[in-house]
């Protein structure tokens, strides 16, 4: 399996179609469809949760990619590859610092505490974030892996020295033990996810009965294999976004919607049949 973070115009295209499901009565209303989804969790006993910059937004981030996105004003080759911080390393500080503060002055919003609750529903949980803006673990979620890794975490370009910080920098910061650059300890384009998350992540879709999928546009490798596992091995597939993605042709139910809104919606329905 490549684990090199990669994406944008290198995405691979999802080749499955999903399993069509009959609905009588033609188009389902979004009700219905919470509804779906609902009884499809009521139904699981294994789940795991993808979540992407979507799943932020209503707490005042930026998501990556659309209208507005980072990835319209910044440059990723500079702002998120190993060779644009080895070129410019106040830049790419200066960008996290930017982010950090956005964080430290944000909140989780009713999206975030959904997927706490579902957590705390299921025995058998997994959430996996390409978030590196730690509102989940704010949230309350624990069984979590950082797939990306976190914004306050940060580690040594040189030897094994590794830090949380929440300190929003004027200059680069310098290792204490050895004196080089210290960088964000998150995973920048053609860099290899941290093998142990990987294990967790991918063993876990491996058994899930249904994956929920949030706020991704789900154009980023390897992470976005998740839902493909799931899918190919028979299991479910629940997708929250505004738009469609290549996991709308994958997926058992397709809500299009802010998930502020949705999740809650989902997690008091399945609450009630549960
Ligand atoms: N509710 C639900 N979905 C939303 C909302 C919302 N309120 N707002 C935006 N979205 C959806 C968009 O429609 C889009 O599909 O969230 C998705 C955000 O996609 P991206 O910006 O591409 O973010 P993400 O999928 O997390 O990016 C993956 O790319 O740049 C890298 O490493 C970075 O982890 C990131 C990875």
């Amino acid at each position: 399996m490549g684990v090199c973070l990669q994406g944008g115009e290198f995405a691979r295209k999802v080749k499955k179609f999903g399993k069509s499901e009959i609905v009588v009565g033609g188009m389902e209303t979004q009700d219905e469809k919470i509804l779906r989804a609902a009884r499809i969790l009521a139904d699981t006993q294994t789940l795991m949760v993808f979540t992407g910059a979507g799943v932020s937004a209503e707490s005042g981030f930026p998501t990556f990619r659309g209208k507005d996105g980072l990835w319209d004003q910044y440059e990723i080759q500079k702002m998120a590859t190993p060779e644009g911080f080895v070129q410019d390393p106040a830049a790419v500080w200066e960008w996290y610092c930017w982010r950090r503060g956005l964080v430290l002055e944000g909140k989780p919003n009713p999206g975030h505490y959904a997927i706490a609750e579902l957590e705390r529903s299921f025995e058998d949980f997994l959430l996996a974030t390409q978030n590196v803006d730690n509102l989940h673990r704010v949230a309350g979620n624990e069984k979590i892996v950082e797939l990306h890794g976190n914004i306050f975490a940060e580690k040594c370009t040189r030897c094994d020295f590794r830090r949380w910080s929440e300190e929003i920098y004027t200059e680069p910061p310098h290792c204490p033990k050895c004196g080089a650059l210290l960088r964000p300890d998150v995973v920048w384009f053609g860099e290899p996810l941290d093998p142990k998350d990987v294990e967790r992540a991918w063993s876990f879709a491996e058994r899930a009965d249904t994956i929920l999928v949030v706020g991704t546009s789900a154009v980023v490798y390897p992470a976005a294999q998740l839902p493909e596992i799931v899918h190919a091995r028979g299991g479910r597939v629940i997708e929250v976004n505004l738009d469609s993605t290549p996991v709308t042709l994958i997926a058992t139910v397709s809500i299009r919607g802010k998930s502020g809104e949705i999740l809650p919606k989902i997690v008091e329905h399945f609450k009630a049949i549960s």
